[in-house]
């Protein structure tokens, strides 16, 4: 099973972090590994909409996301994890997810939707600072739609909220052990 991990976290050793690792570990008590990839190491250019992936299905831009095309038509799992940055997803993660429009623009403009990837799954996870009742709400939606485009629709999410300084959620021991279970989830073949 091709396991892929995104970070759009910025922030070394950060929340969003702590919660991936104990994720892959869940992944890993079950039998499998992951390919665990940080957005902010990689050179990723924004979408310009020049359109160009609406007509021919690939992006003009050869960059660290040529690599990242290849990697997703071929998982099965997906995890799409962000820290909230102003009700939504971070800078990174965003534009990682506007690149996967040459996914969408396969998928749904070029009719190169796959029918054996029907049973592919994507996660979210998230961490906020705040308790606000709709704290998750704009990123998800972004991430829900994201993970469609990858053909993984959202299956699951691990959504921590009230977490802020660098590193607190290892203070939250209940909350790591839910991330390793949404590892072994992940990990379910049905
Ligand atoms: C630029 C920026 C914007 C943020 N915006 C929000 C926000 O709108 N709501 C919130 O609850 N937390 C917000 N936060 C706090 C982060 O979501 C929080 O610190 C989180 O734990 C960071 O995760 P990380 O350690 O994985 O990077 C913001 C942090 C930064 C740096």
């Amino acid at each position: 099973m091709n396991i892929l991990i995104f970070n759009g976290s910025p922030r070394k050793g950060g929340n969003t972090e702590l919660l991936l690792t104990s994720v892959a570990a869940g992944i890993e008590q079950s039998g499998f590994r992951a390919e665990y990839i940080r957005l902010a190491d990689l050179a990723i250019h924004p979408c310009i909409g020049c359109g160009h992936c609406e007509r021919e299905g690939h992006c003009i831009f050869a960059d660290d996301m040529t690599a990242l095309y290849a990697a997703i038509e071929a998982a099965h799992r997906i995890v799409l994890a962000s820290p909230i940055y102003f009700y939504g997803v971070t800078a990174q993660t965003k534009i990682f997810i506007d690149r996967c429009q040459v996914l969408w623009s396969r998928k749904y403009l070029l009719s190169e939707r796959k029918a054996y990837r029907d049973d592919l799954r994507g996660y979210m996870v998230s961490v906020a600072a705040t308790a606000g009742e709709k704290i998750f709400a704009g990123a998800r939606l972004t991430i829900r739609y994201a993970l469609d485009a990858m053909d993984c629709p959202l299956s699951g999410e691990l959504l921590v909220k009230e977490v802020s300084d660098k590193g607190a959620v290892a203070g939250k021991p209940e909350i790591m052990a839910e991330a390793l279970q949404l590892g072994n989830e992940i990990c379910r073949p049905d």
